[in-house]
């Protein structure tokens, strides 16, 4: 197979197709095929994807299947949910797929999923024991707030995933998390807490990240203060594929969670990394999340390419990102609980497939990852719209929203899915001068006012967004949209050739602040860096 995506033929016709697709006009495609929403709309379980607002005809998605099967994509799939060490880099398979599987998955000669059973059994024995307090506190009092310490992937997803389903949340014990070493973070959030009765866990894959340790010992000072340094110890657990570092930071090793290195940080969530959501909404509704992603899984093991929700989603972002050169990506969930998701994306997306160097070590001829960013609608509206609707880039965009709402305040949800279908049809339609026109006649404005606005109040339109539509926020839709949204990933990556498991790009600012870090405490002179940064330290150093 070609090292590079742009040599194959799918990709050559869909240069030649992108050349009418730049006058596709989504009023017109719309008008001319009635059962274009039938056509282009994808059901998984309940969850409803709906991609007939993007500039493609079905002669597009046909050339885009096309270069999925050039690029070997239902190989790809079946070498991540084997197993293989498609991580080859780092010589790991990436098996995240294994930690919601109830079929044995088998790596090096272990079936892994057996691994996961003992795994979810210790989690549950831990929870059951800090909800009855037969796990408490030194003092022998049950922990009233446990705090999360972790950074990436070790953070975002559990606490995304706890925010979003807090409805399910048991009274107690209350869940925070702390993620960045400025300090402001950690002691904000332990200003509010008791030592007493507040336990923590340490999440670090590596258990060497330097923010997380930072806070863990700083931490672990602050119930030693209160408690004593040999109390401390009960108050802490840790989720870690480093179980040897946890202990020698003075942690039980029944408290110690481990996890393996073919689980990768971003993909998580659904290890014990999950800890933190398992004691905040209890193991049933764990295990619904993770049936959740098993449901995905099976739609994006089993379904053709032309009707599998990840796959069209990944290669619709190629068809923007490569054939009308999007270099930006916008996830809209209409729904406040969802309102991480953008920032969980980030790592998951960008982390993933942010890279210029295929898997075979050439500098990649296409473009990659684009930038991914959002925020709840409909705050979003009054921000950063106006780019979206009027702006000189296209930014395609994901809409999410739920069906139904776990609160009953009365009209707001009707309000919030207005504004939802709203946006995604005046993106898709616009507003023509000759509409433009009608509606400030129709508010009386003069012929002279008509002519000075009217640029400005014209909209483009065919502006492509999918609508994802869940049917509420229960924990089985999200494990399946979180789901979603890692095969898409993998999609894209094997269509631009690039390993999505590595993260070589994070080592060189880790690496230049572990040098730093000794002269910024030294009160010696730096003259070891570049001018800018040289003077820099100069400056901090004086008015610290
Ligand atoms: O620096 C990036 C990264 O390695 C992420 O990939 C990871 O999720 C995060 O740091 C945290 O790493 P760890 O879980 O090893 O502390």
């Amino acid at each position: 197979m070609t090292d590079s995506p742009s040599g194959l033929s799918a990709w050559h016709a869909l240069q030649n197709h992108q050349r009418h697709a730049a006058r596709f006009d989504l009023r017109e495609l719309f008008a001319a095929d009635p059962a274009r929403f039938g056509k282009f709309s994808v059901q998984c379980g309940k969850i409803l994807f709906d991609y007939s607002k993007h500039l493609a005809t079905e002669e597009t998605l046909r050339l885009l299947v096309e270069l999925a099967h050039e690029r070997a994509l239902p190989v790809w799939i079946e070498r991540l949910f084997r197993g293989e060490k498609i991580n080859t880099t780092e010589n790991r398979a990436a098996l995240h797929t294994a930690l919601r599987s109830r079929e044995a998955v088998t790596l090096d000669g272990r079936n892994v999923v057996a691994d996961v059973e003992k795994m979810l059994s210790a989690m549950q024995r831990f929870c059951a024991e800090v909800w009855n307090g037969t796990r408490g506190s030194s003092g022998g009092r049950a922990f009233s707030d446990v705090v999360n310490i972790g950074i990436g992937g070790s953070d975002l997803g559990p606490a995304f995933v706890t925010e979003a389903l807090g409805p399910c949340a048991r009274p107690a014990p209350r869940l925070h998390f702390v993620s960045n070493v400025d300090g402001a973070h950690l002691a904000g959030v332990i200003s509010g807490l008791a030592p007493e009765t507040t336990l923590f866990i340490v999440a670090s894959k590596t258990f060497t990240t330097q923010e997380t340790l930072a806070n863990a010992r700083s931490a672990r000072a602050w119930l030693a203060a209160a408690l004593g340094e040999k109390a401390a110890g009960r108050h802490f657990a840790a989720v870690t594929a480093n179980p040897a570092a946890a202990r020698e930071f003075g942690i039980e090793a029944s408290a110690i969670f481990e996890f393996w290195d073919w689980v990768g940080g971003r993909y998580s969530l659904w290890s014990a990394v999950g800890l933190p959501i398992a004691l905040a909404i209890g193991m049933d509704h764990f295990d619904e999340l993770r049936g959740g992603a098993r449901d995905m899984d099976e739609h994006f093991r089993h379904t053709p390419l032309g009707r599998n929700a990840p796959v069209l989603a990944g290669l619709l972002g190629v068809w923007y990102i490569n054939f009308f050169a999007a270099a930006a990506h916008a996830v809209l969930p209409y729904d406040q609980r969802l309102r991480r998701l953008p920032e969980y994306l980030q790592q998951l997306e960008m982390e993933s497939n942010g890279k210029r160097i295929t898997r075979d070590g050439a500098v990649a001829a296409h473009s990659t990852a684009p930038v991914i960013f959002g925020a709840a609608g409909t705050n979003g509206q009054h921000a950063f719209y106006q780019l979206l609707h009027q702006g000189t880039q296209l930014i395609p965009a994901d809409f999410i929203a739920c069906c139904r709402s776990l609160h009953d305040l009365p009209g707001h949800h009707d309000i919030l899915l207005a504004n939802f279908f709203a946006q995604t049809e005046a993106l898709a339609k616009g507003r023509s001068g000759a509409e433009a026109e009608a509606e400030m006649r129709a508010r009386g404005l003069d012929k002279a006012q008509v002519t000075r606005l009217l640029p400005h109040r014209v909209f483009p339109g065919n502006r492509p967004t999918t609508s994802i539509l869940l049917p509420e926020l229960d924990p089985r839709a999200l494990g399946a949209l979180i789901a979603f949204y890692e095969h898409k990933t993998f999609v894209q990556s094997v269509i631009w050739n690039i390993n999505a498991f590595d993260q070589w790009g994070v080592e060189l600012g880790k690496e230049l602040a572990g040098r730093l870090l000794p002269e910024l405490e030294g009160g010696v002179p730096v003259s070891s860096h570049d001018a800018s940064t040289t003077g820099l330290i100069a400056h901090f150093k004086k008015y610290r």
